[in-house]
């Protein structure tokens, strides 16, 4: 993380891409999207949001929900290849523009790609916006593990479970507690 773009930088990155996302990282994410559904039980009354949802790939791949999932990225472009179907929020990890306590299952694929003091302030949203109980499905580009991610889980409240393998990423389930 110690190469972070700037934010804006990397929006724009995003924005200049994202026609091409589907077609250069789809197979990619998917076995991401494979490593972290075969630990977790998608529950078809949660309350779900896709965080950096890119252009939807995770979203399509989830059971049907009762309710509409909420896809939030910063890049405008990105967020309107993401399913209609969804609840779409343009806004900021760094500052999530969502009420406290309002989901039971989070998710956050290949997305933190913040320096260090702003991934940590990133987490801190995430577990603001989580349900006591929630739980948060990350992964982390494995280069980008080292500014210590699991004591920064732990510090905003978050008992993460043991890291594993996720495609190219490191993944995490992390429980916020009841
Ligand atoms: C590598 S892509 C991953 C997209 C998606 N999670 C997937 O699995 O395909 C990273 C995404 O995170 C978004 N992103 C990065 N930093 C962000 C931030 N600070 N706030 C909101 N979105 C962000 C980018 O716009 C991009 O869509």
């Amino acid at each position: 993380m110690t190469d972070a773009l700037p934010p804006r930088l990397l929006r724009e990155a995003y924005d200049r891409s994202a026609d091409r996302y589907d077609a250069r990282f789809a197979a990619l994410q998917a076995e991401k999207y494979d490593a972290l559904l075969a630990r977790l039980s998608v529950d078809p009354r949660a309350r779900v949001a896709d965080l950096g949802c890119g252009t939807g790939l995770l979203l399509a791949r989830l059971p049907r929900l009762e309710r509409p999932p909420l896809a939030l990225d910063f890049s405008g472009p990105m967020l309107r290849r993401a399913s209609a179907g969804a609840w779409r929020v343009q806004g900021d990890l760094r500052r999530l523009p969502l009420a406290s306590d309002r989901f039971d299952l989070v998710f956050s694929v290949t997305s933190l790609l913040l320096a260090p003091g702003s991934a940590r302030g990133a987490l801190a949203e995430m577990a603001r916006v989580l349900a006591p109980g929630g739980c948060l499905a990350l992964t982390l580009l494995a280069r980008d593990r080292g500014f210590g991610v699991e004591e920064a889980l732990r510090a905003v409240g978050f008992l993460p479970g043991p890291p594993f393998s996720c495609g190219q990423d490191v993944g995490w389930i992390c429980r916020r507690p009841p």
